[in-house]
């Protein structure tokens, strides 16, 4: 099902026949049926929604709204209500930093994130600290990359107002317990919000069983496109916060005094949106729909089991989070070769791999690291990519080392 039978269903693939793609945590490729659907919306389809009466508009509209109970039925949320259209993930968190935590948080309080946390899942959380005189805790993790769970349990404390943490670590891998997580949060009524960027391309997501106040996740990085994202809540929590943007389509009633606004999800959905994201993210959903996302994970994991053992072979270079707990992220540095030089070496090879801090700077820090090498794997990747990355790079070790 994985492998080279899917990647035919990548046009990517055909326009650049030798590639390698390998950083799929930074985006996904795109299927045809994505592209396709939104050449189809813009070909045929295109109006602006929740405004006009014609015919095209109200089509547009109902179908923009269709895929927020796609989105809704694809994570397990019970209502398409739950369901807000952000540009990303990291507009999805600085909503609900600024709308949800910002008027709750009082100085002395304390928000709780990890130490591997996306500056996404991080600065947002910083700064209304700041504002507020709150201070952000820090769960540390093991040395093999997983989370110190004990120091979570005792982080825990009436001062702790929200637990912000990511699901899978865009740069070490880990698949963190976040049910469990979330579990031991509520028994002291802590919200909790989890970043499924990476995660939601890889497992299938269920947020009613995982309990989760709130989850994000991006549209580019499961297969459909840029600049659409979605912000998860809990219905209740939603309708308690007030939006941070205002203008067009996300009005009650105006007027000059004043103004009452849309319920939610309508309220955080100022002005003219990303409907073509909405809708190429509607096919991406549709797209893993056919898939099996049980296997999808199964899959990754067992391919990044295979990327870990046979870089791990390699003379010198060492994996960066080995946790038992972890996908098909696979972060390594080799000897002293700057990991950018590693890349663009490979990249000479047709093999795209990244290289840097992965937005991960204060994780990178405690590794005593300036940078890592990521390859990142996706469904459309085999054990033949693997072969040729391993091969690349001993022949960067040959180069670099004498
Ligand atoms: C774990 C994690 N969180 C958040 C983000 C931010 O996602 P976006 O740039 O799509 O908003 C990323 C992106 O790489 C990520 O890996």
């Amino acid at each position: 099902m994985f492998g080279t039978k899917i990647k035919a269903q990548f046009p990517i693939f055909q326009a650049h026949p030798n590639l390698v793609y390998l950083d799929n945590a930074a985006t996904t490729q795109k299927p045809k049926m994505v592209i396709d659907g939104i050449t189809n919306f813009y070909q045929k389809e295109n109006a602006n929604i929740h405004r006009g009466i014609y015919d095209l508009a109200a089509q547009t509209s109902a179908k923009y709204e269709k895929v927020r109970t796609k989105v809704a039925d694809f994570i397990g949320a019970t209502s398409p209500k739950s369901i807000v259209y952000t540009s990303g993930t990291t507009a999805s968190i600085n909503l609900v930093a600024t709308s949800f935590l910002s008027p709750r948080l009082v100085a002395g309080d304390e928000v709780l994130i990890s130490m591997m946390e996306h500056h996404a899942n991080l600065i947002p959380w910083q700064m209304i600290c700041k504002a507020k005189g709150a201070s952000l805790r820090v769960i540390p993790i093991n040395a093999d990359g997983s989370l110190d769970m004990n120091a979570y349990k005792q982080a825990l404390s009436p001062k702790t107002k929200m637990v912000a943490i990511t699901h899978i670590s865009n740069a070490l891998g880990t698949i963190n317990p976040v049910a469990k997580m979330i579990a031991l949060a509520h028994q002291k009524d802590i919200p909790v919000l989890v970043d499924g960027a990476q995660s939601t391309a890889h497992y299938p997501i269920d947020v009613n069983a995982l309990d989760a106040d709130f989850f994000t996740f991006s549209g580019h990085k499961v297969f459909g496109p840029t600049g659409i994202g979605i912000l998860y809540g809990k219905q209740a929590l939603l309708e308690t916060m007030s939006p941070s943007q205002y203008g067009g389509d996300m009005i009650r009633s105006v007027s000059f005094e004043e103004t009452s606004f849309a319920p939610s999800p309508q309220r955080f959905e100022a002005g003219t949106t990303n409907i073509a994201g909405v809708i190429g993210l509607g096919y991406a959903i549709d797209f893993l729909n056919q898939l099996d996302k049980k296997a999808i994970g199964v899959y990754l994991k067992s391919l990044g089991k295979y990327a870990q053992e046979q870089l791990s072979a390699i003379d010198g270079l060492t994996i960066i989070g080995t946790a038992s707990e972890k996908t098909g992220i696979i972060s390594f540095t080799l000897q002293d070769i700057h990991p950018h030089d590693i890349a663009s070496f490979v990249g000479a090879n047709n093999i795209a791999i990244r290289a840097g801090h992965h937005c991960t700077q204060p994780l990178m820090k405690h590794l005593k690291l300036p940078a890592t090498s990521r390859a990142s794997l996706s469904i459309y990747n085999t054990q033949e990519d693997i072969d040729l990355l391993v091969a690349a790079i001993k022949e960067t070790v040959d180069f670099f080392v004498i």
